[in-house]
């Protein structure tokens, strides 16, 4: 079965076998078949944080639960839950249309909604962590379900428990804490100014939402026109004293510190500023927008653009002693 449909950055690769949950039980049956087949069982959502190298000599199961409900509804705090297979960015909507706020930073996202804590999936200033209850997910060993809370989810900067160990459990539902009172982050500079621009003092959900939507679409590509798997880098943390170093010679350093004293580095403006953005090589390049986003023009392999990836990494580590870290899942 070719993954063309299921990865966002459009590369051609077949699946040894391919299988849909629609169910909990579904499942199960494929963890059952994978192991009749002697395969290993991988678990895909919109296949958008996806770099796939080669065939998969795998049985590929691909979530495609729907379903979203809510819990608990106590005046102000309403729990929300949605089926893993649920596309994030219509649950935002649905959400937002509900008139609950907490996910209107994290509109437009690719993907579904039981990918997004694997990656603590955030934006504009808000992660996936900073409304999430918790989880159900299924032990692929016994097929066992196994609640999951905040804590028990492990999550950091672009991490959880499952990106760490992808092979122990299957996210199946998700549940948010969101409020009836807006409680709207708007810290990302160029959120707040672009509200002010539009002359709106007291800003609604909706409003963020359709903000969020308009940078998105100036900076990154959209998969539908132009492959991509979003940033292909983490933004690295370094030492203040590195960043202190970097600033002498680059004076205009993009660097934000954090809690625990380490300083977060723009990846974006590293890659620019070495010189990538918008560079092609075949069909694999540097978005132009964005230099943080590496894209399939059409055709390109998963090794070419793990290739462009690779020369990148080199170049930053050669220019500024900074290594990059690739985000997306390599398969
Ligand atoms: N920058 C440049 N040149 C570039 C790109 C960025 O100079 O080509 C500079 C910008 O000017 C800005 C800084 O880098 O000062 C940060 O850029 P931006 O706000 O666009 O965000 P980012 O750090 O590049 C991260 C996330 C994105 C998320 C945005 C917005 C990671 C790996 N990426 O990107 O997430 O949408 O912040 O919050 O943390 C994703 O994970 O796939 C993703 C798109």
């Amino acid at each position: 079965r070719s993954l063309l449909p299921f990865n966002t950055l459009g590369i051609e690769a077949r699946a040894a076998r391919y299988a849909e949950a629609k169910s909990d039980a579904d499942v199960c049956d494929a963890i059952h078949a994978a192991r009749g087949l002697g395969l290993p069982l991988r678990v895909i959502g919109g296949g958008s944080n996806l770099v796939l190298t080669a065939d998969v000599e795998a049985l590929v199961l691909r979530m495609a639960s729907r379903g979203i409900r809510i819990l608990a509804d106590a005046g102000d705090e309403v729990v929300v839950e949605a089926e893993a297979g649920e596309p994030w960015h219509p649950f935002v909507r649905h959400c937002i249309d509900l008139g609950l706020s907490g996910l209107e930073n994290l509109s437009l996202i690719p993907g579904t909604v039981g990918a997004a804590p694997i990656q603590n999936v955030g934006a504009y200033g808000v992660e996936i962590k900073d409304a999430f209850v918790g989880l159900t997910a299924m032990d692929r060993q016994t097929c066992e379900l196994r609640d999951f809370d905040l804590n028990a989810c492990q999550f950091d900067y672009r991490d959880s428990i499952f990106k760490r160990a992808p092979e122990r459990f299957v996210i199946l539902r998700v549940r948010f804490n969101l409020r009836r009172m807006p409680v709207l982050k708007l810290d990302y500079g160029p959120l707040r100014q672009r509200l002010q621009h539009d002359g709106i003092e007291r800003p609604t959900a909706a409003d963020v939402s359709r903000v969020v939507c308009a940078i998105r679409s100036e900076k990154l590509p959209d998969p539908a026109q132009l492959g991509n798997a979003g940033s292909f880098f983490k933004n690295p943390l370094v030492a203040e004293s590195v960043a202190a170093t970097l600033r002498q010679e680059y004076p205009d350093l993009v660097a934000f510190p954090q809690p625990d004293g380490q300083v977060k580095l723009a990846a974006g403006w590293l890659i620019e500023k070495a010189g990538w953005k918008g560079y092609r090589d075949g069909n694999a390049g540097v978005h132009q927008h964005q230099a943080l986003v590496l894209v399939n023009y059409g055709g390109a392999s998963g090794g070419a653009i793990l290739a462009l990836a690779g020369r990148i990494q080199a170049d930053i580590a050669n220019r500024f002693g900074v290594e990059l870290e690739i985000e997306p899942n390599v398969l």
